[in-house]
């Protein structure tokens, strides 16, 4: 008897996680960003090859590297991809904005290893939710899979003002607030706008959330 109480607000935040990675959209946009920080085993080039890009095509983004061939280790770089409209496989209603990076399998990897490449930026359970083939049986060799990364596209119903957001994975021990706190938003408005860019995130410490980065495409 108790259970349906305690179901329903499981299914509202289900809900709310659900449309703030655009959940139920019907297009996405030119231009999303995502914090990706560089492991010690990882370099620009490598990671602009996980997104199928120049790494000499992120430095608009990345103003703080002004000589992206020298960037300190552990730092975090902005890769900069579009954010499109895609469906889960076999259900083209249940729509979601993303990146979908291919990425070509290498013999014994699985979704746990493929995403441990992505800086948090994806989780196994989002990549085996978000591609055909089920965990146990990805085939082992020369087959690509989509990494699929969230991004967000802003949403007119709570502001016009921002179009380009960045997804940010919470590293550890950060939360919304301070996050934001590092990307200049800080008063009570503020934050309350970015509540509502990310609904059930005010509290976690970890899992993505979306911060306006700027009012308009560069
Ligand atoms: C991406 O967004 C969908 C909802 O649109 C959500 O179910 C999923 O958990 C999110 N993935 C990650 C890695 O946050
Ligand atoms: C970048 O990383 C890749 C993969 O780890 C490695 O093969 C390559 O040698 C590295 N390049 C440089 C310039 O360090
Ligand atoms: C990444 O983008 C954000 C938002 O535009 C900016 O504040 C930050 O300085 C950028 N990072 C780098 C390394 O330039
Ligand atoms: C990924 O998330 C785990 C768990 O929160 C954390 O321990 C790890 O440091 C994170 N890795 C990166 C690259 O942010
Ligand atoms: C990856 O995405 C493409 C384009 O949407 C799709 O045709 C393909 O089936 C997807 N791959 C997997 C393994 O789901
Ligand atoms: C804030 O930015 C600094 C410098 O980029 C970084 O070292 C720190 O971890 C960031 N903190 C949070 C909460 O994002």
């Amino acid at each position: 008897m108790a259970l349906p109480a305690l179901l329903a607000p499981a299914l509202l935040l289900l809900a709310a996680a659900a449309s703030a990675a655009g959940g139920g959209c019907r297009s996405g946009c030119d231009l999303a960003l995502a914090s990706f920080l560089i492991a010690r085993n990882q370099n620009l080039t490598y990671i602009a090859q996980l997104f199928s890009i120049d790494y000499r095509s992120l430095a608009p983004y990345n103003p703080q590297y002004p000589n992206l061939d020298f960037i300190p280790a552990d730092a975090s770089v902005n890769v900069s991809f579009p954010c499109g409209c895609h469906s889960l496989p076999g259900a083209p209603s249940a729509t979601y904005l993303a990146g979908s990076f291919p990425y070509l399998v290498r013999s014994g990897e699985t979704y746990e290893s493929i995403a441990g490449h992505f800086s948090n930026l994806t989780t196994p359970d989002w990549l085996a939710r978000t591609n055909s083939y089920p965990a146990n049986n990805i085939p082992d060799t020369g087959v690509r899979v989509n990494v699929t990364v969230n991004c967000s596209c802003g949403d007119p119903g709570i502001s016009t003002a921002y179009g380009l957001f960045l997804t940010y994975p919470l590293r550890d021990g950060q939360t919304l607030a301070s996050v934001a706190a590092n990307y200049s938003f800080s008063s009570p408005a503020q934050m309350d706008l970015l509540r509502q860019y990310n609904p059930g995130m005010a509290t976690n410490t970890r899992g993505l959330v979306f911060i306006p980065v700027k009012g308009e495409h560069l």
